[in-house]
């Protein structure tokens, strides 16, 4: 089984993917794509000899040309792994079912257009929540408002900063993501 990754970041959760799939004989990275040209994930992928591939263009990112580019990876799953641009609606139409994201929050909230990265532990610890976690849902037309997958929280202490929290939400990210498309995977082959 194949899966390829999308990718705006360092790709820390890419690096991760990678790691814990190197023994596998059933499934490999197929490939990892972009839309920032230094991407520190870009960097990973020259490092960790990844097909890595970049769209400088929103339009040429949807056109068809990126389904067909995904098309040619013999994609059997499409993994959003820090990637901050919408998904175009004919990736969504040729992958129904088979694109994934990671949110660094429990959806519904703390989600949607433009809440990524620091800003989004910043608002749980503004909000003063007792809890926070990661969200991996099925992609649709709309920023983190597909069918959840899986949930997995951490407590959040009063004295935590927002970087504090980022790092625990991290090291959840890489303790269950790759265990879940491993299942995914499992559920395609049965
Ligand atoms: C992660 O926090 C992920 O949940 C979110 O974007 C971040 C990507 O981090 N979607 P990295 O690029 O994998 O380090």
């Amino acid at each position: 089984k194949r899966i390829t990754l999308f990718a705006s970041g360092s790709g820390s959760n890419v690096e991760n993917i990678h790691e814990y799939f190197k023994g596998s004989k059933s499934v490999e990275i197929a490939g990892v794509l972009t839309n920032k040209k230094n991407a520190g994930v870009l960097d990973r992928c020259d490092r960790l000899g990844i097909n890595a591939f970049y769209f400088n263009k929103h339009a040429l990112y949807n056109t068809e040309a990126v389904v067909s580019l995904v098309n040619s990876l013999e994609t059997d799953l499409v993994v959003l792994a820090g990637f901050l641009w919408k998904i175009p609606d004919s990736l969504l139409r040729a992958y129904p079912g088979k694109i994934i994201n990671i949110h660094p929050a429990l959806l519904p909230r703390y989600g949607g257009k433009g809440m990524y990265g620091i800003r989004v532990h910043q608002a749980v610890v503004d909000n003063k929540e007792p809890y926070t976690g990661i969200t991996i849902h099925y992609v649709n037309e709309n920023y983190d408002e597909g069918a959840i997958i899986v949930q997995e929280q951490i407590p959040v202490a009063a004295a935590d900063t927002a970087e504090d929290v980022a790092a625990k939400v991290h090291e959840l990210e890489y303790e269950h993501f790759p265990r879940v498309i491993e299942e995914l995977l499992n559920k395609q082959l049965n």
